[in-house]
């Protein structure tokens, strides 16, 4: 096997010997890629955001930009980064480095004061400055610029406050944090930025494949990290090694191993395996294989489960959901992941495999205790199923402290069937109000056959807010947590007839 390495800015370097749990943020700056900092170490700030080469969606090639205190520097063995120091070109001998174009938007509009945020916003603007949909429509980059503008670019056409002329989704910049500039002059840069220019190294080599999934096996120190290249070597792997802990993302067990110095003799990386990166829309169902990251899937799925889509821009930030999986997140049993409740509305069931084969467990049946689920040791969630057709009343409500990039108290989702005023049939599943994620069957039923109005509603919002057993704590109090539950589903109805009135 050959020996680990990655490739930083160009130049190919060895991994070893830094130990297993060695996060890529702590290599790079061992290495002297300082530009890429620590803020949290957890993934809340975006600080040492840095640039990775992935499989793309509209190109072979997508950088996407990666929370690098979160991963480990193995999970990346054969791949291609870019930091801070890599965007800006070498100048004429003697003189500085020349500006990567999002570099010199952020110095010229005043978008870095201390300066300890910046690489990591630059990396992350960077991403979605190559973001190949992101030049859809042809408009005016400038419009917008109070600076020197050396945009020329294109964009999507749509501008509001969250997405610039230049197509610039500001959603893109949802993970990085900066303590001093207001951000004003950070957005004023994003909507600045034009289009890469024809001969941009970067921009080229989104048009090549990425660097494929190494098969990794490193060790240092009796500790190792090991990628398997098919879904059964994962399965023998993890009969013969009950103990390993199975990442995908690692935007979890990054953060055990940061902060709470969490260590293991054993890491098998699942998110590369391509039985479980499959998207297929069959006659009764949609299966969503559980590797894929939260932005692809996004993209992939493009509106087409309107309650996914209304999910994806609430679950954390766009940092952690270019890395995060649906897998990771049902696997952890996180009685306040943002998934399960969408996913239980939604009917879903898992496809968990192993080395007797193959099962199907309905979510509804899969999670049984606080972070303990049917899922037996050496087991994998290979998919997620999404029974078909689907409901066409939805939404979901992610009530938290802040409007992104937060842990929620509560989280509902609906699924309705309303016919000629009649509710046919309701899903909902909840979150952060009991051990596990739960279905609200009691309200389910007091729906059911029931007229579509205020009066059912509210008949039904009072059922709502005594389901499960929600408990006090430092995000929101039990009374609160049952309050928020009825007004969700009030909220729900005047939105329905709303749209009917309007
Ligand atoms: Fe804060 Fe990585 S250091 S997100
Ligand atoms: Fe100081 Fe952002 S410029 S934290």
């Amino acid at each position: 096997m050959v020996a680990a390495r990655i490739t930083v800015n160009g130049k190919e370097t060895p991994i070893e010997p830094a130990p297993a749990h060695t996060t890529v943020l702590d290599f790079l700056r061992d290495r002297g890629l300082t530009g890429t900092k620590e803020g949290c170490a957890e993934g809340e700030c975006g600080a040492c955001s840095v640039l990775v080469a992935r499989p793309g969606v509209n190109k072979p090639t997508d950088w996407v930009a990666v929370n690098a205190c979160l991963v480990p520097v193995a999970a990346l063995d054969g791949q291609e980064v870019v930091t801070s120091e890599g965007l800006a070109t070498a100048g004429e001998p003697g003189s500085p480095p020349v500006l990567h174009p999002v570099q010199q938007e952020m110095a010229v509009r005043g978008g870095s004061q201390c300066g300890y945020c910046t690489p990591g916003f630059i990396c992350s603007m960077a991403s979605e400055y190559y973001r190949p949909d992101r030049c859809a429509h042809p408009a005016d980059a400038t419009a917008t610029g109070t600076g020197t503008g050396t945009g020329t670019g294109t964009g999507t056409g749509v501008v509001d406050s969250e997405h610039g002329p230049n197509g610039f989704d500001l959603h893109a910049l949802s993970g990085n944090l900066c303590r001093c500039t207001g951000y004003r002059p950070i957005r004023d840069a994003a909507f600045a930025v034009g289009a890469p220019a024809g001969d941009d190294v970067l921009a080229q080599r989104r048009e090549q494949s990425p660097p494929g999934a190494a098969a990794t096996e490193y060790t240092q120190d009796d500790s190792a990290f090991l990628r398997p290249g098919t879904l059964a070597e994962a399965v023998r792997l993890l009969g013969e090694r009950p103990g390993a802990v199975v990442v995908a993302g690692s935007t979890d067990w990054g953060v055990e191993v940061n902060i709470r110095s969490r260590r293991a003799d054993c890491v098998v990386a699942v998110d590369r395996l391509p039985e479980l990166r499959e998207l297929r829309v069959e006659s009764g169902h949609i299966e969503i294989g559980a590797a894929q990251t939260l932005t692809e899937l996004e993209r992939r799925l493009d509106g087409s489960v309107p309650l996914l889509a209304e999910l994806f821009p609430q679950f954390a930030s766009r940092l952690i959901r270019n890395s995060a999986t649906l897998g990771g997140n049902l696997g952890t049993g996180s009685p306040i992941g943002d998934s399960p409740p969408v996913l239980l509305a939604l009917e879903a069931s898992l496809l968990l495999a192993g080395a007797d084969g193959e099962r199907e467990v309905p979510l509804a049946d899969y999670f049984t205790g606080y972070r303990q689920s049917v899922r037996r040791p050496g087991e994998l969630i290979r998919a997620v199923r999404v029974p078909l057709p689907l409901s066409p009343v939805t939404a979901f409500h992610k009530i938290a402290k802040r409007r992104f990039d937060d842990i929620s108290s509560v989280a509902v989702a609906f699924a309705l069937d309303i016919e000629d005023g009649i509710v046919r049939k309701a899903r909902i599943g909840l979150g952060g109000v009991a051990a596990t994620p739960i279905r609200a069957l009691s309200t389910e039923a007091a729906l059911e056959g029931r007229a579509w109005t205020a009066q059912t509603v509210e008949a039904a919002a009072r059922v709502l807010r005594a389901e499960g057993t929600p408990m006090d704590d430092h995000r929101a109090s039990a009374g609160y947590r049952s309050a928020m539950l009825g007004q969700s589903l009030l909220k729900l109805y005047a939105r329905t007839t709303e749209a009917v009135s309007s």
